[in-house]
């Protein structure tokens, strides 16, 4: 396999570790697990299958770098300087970073350098402002004692929650892991992070980095290993916080592992995600948008805008638009700039997807567009849309996570609302329609964490993300995150 950066070769012929307590460590066993390459499903790199024994050692640093203080007692505006200093490392490194997350998840090493790396900086660069921010309130009791002229003063600190756990997953690896490390370390928490088994070695270039910019050691920790590394992790009792990305299934597992201790616990979860057309939207836009909302990263967004709702007025000629145009789509390998499907991150992956294609044919759905797997080698699928479902059938219902969308057409507002909601998921939602009255009468009734009207997969660090219903608890990015990773305290004083 031809590697561009000179950074990328020497990392993966170093055999990656672990991060612990500020050291490049084997698991204990000596056991390692192999990551592949997408494009071709060859192994890239053997990494440390982390057990319980490593999760504990993580933890133990997490705690030891905690409770000395050094992190979080240090000057505010010096914690801000080495959060910075970790987003200009990753500007510098973009094109390593890009190329890494590419050669290992399988997508666009173009995509993967300009959004993934790039909104992972911008995302440090966002929590660095954050420490000199942060505040209590003053407040007044008016509680009557006995001694009705005894006087109080009274505030608020906000303060880290402590050792936090955090798993990420494999579709956006390196931004996952920046969305969770950069606020927990603006608000002087440690962590213990553990990347999934897909795609484990972006966290651990980041993890050079970090200690580059001058993130003390112990204060970030990495373990790499599976869903036991991470169920170790997350069910451990010296724990204070466990924040995950992955499935609503796996979520599930974490709230159950979480009861030992009751930790804190913050999840983005599933989704399945309506993309609603009005008879009022432009429709070049709204097929393009249409498009870049279920096939972007080959579909592997839990916000992925997949039910498609076309009003029946323009449905004949927004379907066979987007038709065109889907079928237009190259497939191919994430270092070749053209291509607009890249591979699926997995053999487990493809087998979904292409299990979840067989469902809707079985089931009387027509295929559109696409429809089929491509190749024999690698994880690739071909961009797909269904028409002619049912709102029962399982692509109507369950997260797929690939390049597959269905539309469905509706002819009132009313009703596209009561089609749009009628999931389990809430996650995200897009609106395509040139009616303001209507764009703001939409968006308040939909049940989602975010709604985009004409765009899709418009994130900014400073907008909160996250999940209605089973899509998840809590929202990260913005000041919503600093929440997640503080703890108010009350401190009120007799005078
Ligand atoms: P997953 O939820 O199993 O994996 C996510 C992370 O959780 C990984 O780091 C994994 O090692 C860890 N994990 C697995 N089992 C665990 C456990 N019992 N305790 C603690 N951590 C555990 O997701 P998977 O199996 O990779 O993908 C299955 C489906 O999940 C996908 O097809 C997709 O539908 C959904 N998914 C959703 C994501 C999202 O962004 N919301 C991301 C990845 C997957
Ligand atoms: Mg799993």
């Amino acid at each position: 396999m031809s590697i561009a950066s000179a950074k990328v070769k020497e990392f993966l012929n170093s055999s990656p570790r672990m991060l612990i307590d500020g050291e490049w460590v084997s698991a204990k066993s000596g056991q390692t697990f192999d990551t592949h390459n997408p494009a071709t499903g060859e192994v890239l790199a053997s990494v440390p299958l982390g057990a319980s024994e490593d999760v504990d050692l993580a933890v133990a640093a997490a705690r030891r770098a905690f409770d000395a203080g050094g992190w979080v007692a240090m000057r505010p505006n010096t914690r801000e300087k080495i959060i910075w200093r970790i987003a200009e490392l990753m500007d510098e490194y973009a094109a390593d970073l890009g190329e890494l997350e590419s050669l290992d998840n399988g997508k666009s090493v173009g995509i993967a350098t300009v959004a993934d790396v790039r909104f992972a900086a911008e995302c440090f660069r966002y929590y660095a402002g954050w420490p000199t921010k942060l505040t209590g309130t003053t407040n007044n009791p008016s509680m009557l004692l006995a001694d009705p002229s005894q006087e109080f003063h009274a505030y608020t600190r906000r303060e880290p929650v402590g050792v936090c756990a955090q798993i990420v997953p494999w579709n956006f690896p390196l931004l996952m892991a920046a969305w969770k490390i950069a606020p927990a370390l603006a608000t002087g928490n440690t962590v213990v992070l553990k990347p999934a088994e897909q795609t484990p070695l972006s966290a651990l270039m980041l993890g050079e980095i970090l200690l580059e910019a001058g993130v003390p050691a112990g204060v970030v920790n990495i373990v790499t290993g599976e869903g036991e590394t991470g169920a170790a992790l997350s069910s451990h009792d010296d724990v204070d916080k466990v924040a995950f990305t992955g499935s609503t299934e796996v979520g599930k597992l974490i709230v159950e592992a979480a009861r030992g201790n009751l930790k804190k616990v913050s999840l983005e979860l599933g989704g399945k995600s309506p993309n609603i057309v009005f008879a009022d939207a432009d429709i070049a836009a709204a097929v393009a948008g249409t498009i870049m909302g279920f096939t972007f990263n080959s579909g592997q967004a839990c916000e992925s805008g997949t039910r498609v709702y076309v009003h029946a007025d323009i449905y004949d000629e927004f379907t066979s638009a987007l038709a065109a145009a889907v079928g237009t789509l190259k497939v191919g390998p994430g270092n070749d700039p053209e291509s607009a499907i890249t591979p699926l991150v997995s053999q487990e992956q493809l087998d979904r997807v292409t299990g979840y294609l067989e469902a809707g044919k079985a089931d009387g759905a027509r295929v559109l567009v696409g429809g089929e797997r491509v190749g024999d080698s690698g994880y690739y699928v071909q961009a797909t849309v269904f028409v002619d479902a049912t709102p029962d059938m399982s692509i109507v219902r369950e997260e797929i996570f690939g390049p597959v969308a269905v539309a469905m057409k509706f002819t009132d507002e009313d009703e596209v609302i009561a089609s749009a909601n009628d999931s389990d998921y809430g996650l995200a939602a897009g609106i395509w329609t040139t009616n303001l009255s209507r764009a703001h009468r939409v968006a308040a009734r939909l049940k989602a964490g975010q709604v985009w009207v004409n765009t899709f997969h418009a994130f900014d660090a400073g907008l909160p993300f996250g999940g209605y219903r089973q899509s998840g608890w809590g929202r990260e990015l913005g000041a919503e995150s600093i929440e997640l990773y503080t703890q108010i305290k009350a401190v009120n004083i007799a005078l």
